[in-house]
C-alpha cells in the first residue's frame, strides 16, 4: 500500500520470514545459518538483525521477500462451504485459500449461507473487519436473486417501508430492483444489514421464497465476476485504498 497507511517499522529478521510461512522460527534460524537470506545485498545470519520490512529489500536464495502485515482477499463462494473458519461437519472458505494465504490467518468478514455465492471478503485485519461489521455504519450489501414467483412494485414499496421478518424485527429500507418478473424473478437487492438469512426472510415476508442468491457488492468493493466459484485473488491497491477510505468514514 501507499505511504498513507504504512509507518516505517523493524522487526527481527527471523520473525519476518516465519510471519510469512517460510518456517517455524527453528526452520528460518537454519535458512539463515545456510547463508540463503541477504538484506540490502549482504548475507545476514543472526536471526536477531532487525529489519525495516517495507523498506530493506530481502532475498531468500535470490528471491525478493515481499512482506506484508495484513491479507485482503475477494473470493467468489461457491455453494456448498460455509463461512467460517473451522466446522466439524463442511467445508469452509478457509479450506480453500492456498497455504501461502491460510499463514495470516485469515477470517472470513460476515458470513454468507451455505448455500449463498458470491462476494466474501477474507482477510485477517480485525479492526478493518470490525469496522464494515458494526451495525452502526450501515454498510449497503447487493444481492441478486432468483425467486419463486412474480415480484412485483408492491414488493418494491413494501421493502422500501421495511417488512417484518418471522421473529417481529422490521426491517430497515431496501431498494428492491425487478430485472425480469414472471414464474421466477430476476432482482437486486441492497440492504443496510445483516439480519441472519435476511434476504430470504424478507422474501417470505411478502410469501415468496429465494431460489438461487449471489452477494454481487458490499460497500464499495463489487464481486470480480471473472472470478469462478470457489476462486480468490487479492484486492487490488485501488480496491484496498476505497475500502480503508470508506470504513474509516
Ligand atoms: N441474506 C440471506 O438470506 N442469506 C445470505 O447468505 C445473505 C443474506
Amino acid at each position: 500500500m501507499g505511504d498513507l497507511f504504512s509507518a516505517r517499522w523493524r522487526m527481527r529478521i527471523d520473525k519476518m520470514l516465519a510471519n510469512l510461512g517460510f518456517g517455524s522460527r527453528k526452520e528460518v534460524k537454519k535458512i539463515l545459518k545456510d547463508g540463503a537470506v541477504r538484506v540490502n545485498g549482504q548475507i545476514v545470519k543472526d536471526a536477531k538483525q532487525q529489519v525495516d520490512p517495507e523498506n530493506d529489500v530481502v532475498t531468500l536464495n535470490g528471491e525478493t521477500v515481499e512482506y506484508k502485515e495484513f491479507i485482503y482477499l475477494m473470493m467468489n463462494k461457491p455453494p456448498g462451504v460455509v463461512s467460517a473458519t473451522e466446522d466439524h461437519q463442511d467445508e469452509t472458505v478457509i479450506d480453500l485459500l492456498e497455504i501461502e494465504d491460510l499463514v495470516f490467518d485469515p477470517f472470513p468478514v460476515g458470513r454468507l449461507d451455505k448455500d449463498t455465492e458470491g462476494l466474501l471478503l477474507i482477510t485477517n485485519d480485525g479492526q478493518l473487519a470490525h469496522r464494515l461489521l458494526s451495525p452502526k455504519k450501515h454498510v449497503p450489501k447487493t444481492y441478486f436473486a432468483v425467486i419463486d414467483g412474480e415480484v412485483t412494485e408492491r414488493d418494491i414499496e413494501a421493502f422500501k417501508n421495511g417488512v417484518t421478518l418471522d421473529d417481529g424485527y422490521k426491517t430497515k429500507p431496501g431498494e428492491l430492483k425487478i430485472l425480469k418478473s414472471g414464474l421466477t424473478s430476476d432482482i437486486e437487492l441492497t440492504i443496510t444489514e445483516g439480519k441472519f438469512h435476511q434476504v430470504k426472510r424478507m422474501f417470505q415476508a411478502v410469501g415468496k421464497r429465494v431460489i438461487y442468491l449471489k452477494r454481487i457488492s458490499m460497500g464499495p468493493l463489487k464481486l470480480d465476476e471473472t472470478l469462478e466459484l470457489g476462486e480468490y485473488r487479492e484486492l487490488t491497491d485501488e480496491e484496498l485504498q476505497k475500502l480503508k477510505e470508506y470504513q474509516s468514514q
